[in-house]
C-alpha cells in the first residue's frame, strides 16, 4: 500500500520541493498534496511547476480543523510533513494523526526553538551567541511549538566569521540531505 504524504509549507518551499523530488523515485511513498496558509507563498508556484496538487486555507479555516481533515481524508493522507509551516497544528489533527506529523527545525532544539523562532531569526541568534555548532532537529509535533519528541538531530560547525546567511546555507544543506531520508525511515518504521 502506498503511504501518502501531505507537505504543509508557508513560505519558499525549497524543502517541500526536495521532498517531492525525493519521493518521486519511491515505489511506496508519495507526496500527494501541498497545503499552505498563504495564497501568495512561493511554495505554491513550486507545486504548480512540480505538478503536485495544492490547497490554501485561511488561519481560521485551518484552526477549525474540519475542512483540512476532510481534505486529508479525500487524499487518503497517512503522514503530514511540515516544511516551514508557521501555524500551530490544531488538536483535531493531532488526534487523527498521532505520531504522524513531523517537523524540521533549523537549529538544535531545545535551543533556539519556540514561538517566533523561525527563519533567519534562528540563525541570527546563533551567530549573536557565538555558537560553535548548530544544525537541524527533526521531531514529532505535539501541542507546544518545537517541543515534540526528537527523532533525529544533525550538527554542523559554525565558524567565527560565518554570517547568519552562511549559517542558513549550511543548515539548508543538512535539511535537504537528511529530511527526506529520515521521513522515509519513519514511515518504514525504522525510526
Ligand atoms: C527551513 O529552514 C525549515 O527548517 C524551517 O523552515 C525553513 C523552510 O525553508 N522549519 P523552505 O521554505 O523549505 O526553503
Amino acid at each position: 500500500m502506498t503511504q501518502n504524504i501531505a507537505v504543509f509549507a508557508s513560505g519558499s518551499g525549497s524543502n517541500a520541493e526536495n521532498l517531492v523530488n525525493y519521493f518521486r523515485e519511491s515505489p511506496s511513498i508519495k507526496v500527494q498534496l501541498i497545503v499552505s496558509n498563504k495564497a501568495d507563498a512561493p511554495v505554491l508556484e513550486r507545486a504548480k511547476r512540480l505538478g503536485v496538487r495544492f490547497a490554501v486555507f485561511s488561519k481560521n479555516e485551518f484552526e477549525n480543523g474540519k475542512k483540512i481533515l476532510s481534505l486529508l481524508n479525500d487524499f487518503d493522507i497517512h503522514f503530514i510533513v511540515l516544511a516551514g509551516f508557521l501555524l500551530k497544528i490544531p488538536e483535531e489533527l493531532l488526534h487523527v494523526y498521532p505520531d504522524k506529523i513531523i517537523n524540521i527545525h533549523p537549529a538544535l532544539l531545545p535551543k533556539y526553538g519556540g514561538k517566533g523562532m523561525y527563519g533567519d531569526k534562528v540563525h541570527q541568534e546563533v551567530v549573536l551567541n557565538k555558537e560553535k555548532q548548530t544544525g537541524i532537529t527533526i521531531h514529532y509535533i505535539n501541542e507546544n511549538y518545537d517541543e515534540g519528541q526528537i527523532i533525529r538531530q544533525v550538527v554542523c560547525e559554525v565558524s567565527e566569521d560565518d554570517s547568519p546567511a552562511d549559517v542558513a546555507t549550511k543548515v539548508h544543506a543538512l535539511e535537504y540531505q537528511y529530511y527526506p531520508r529520515v521521513v522515509e525511515q519513519i514511515i518504514a518504521g525504522l525510526q
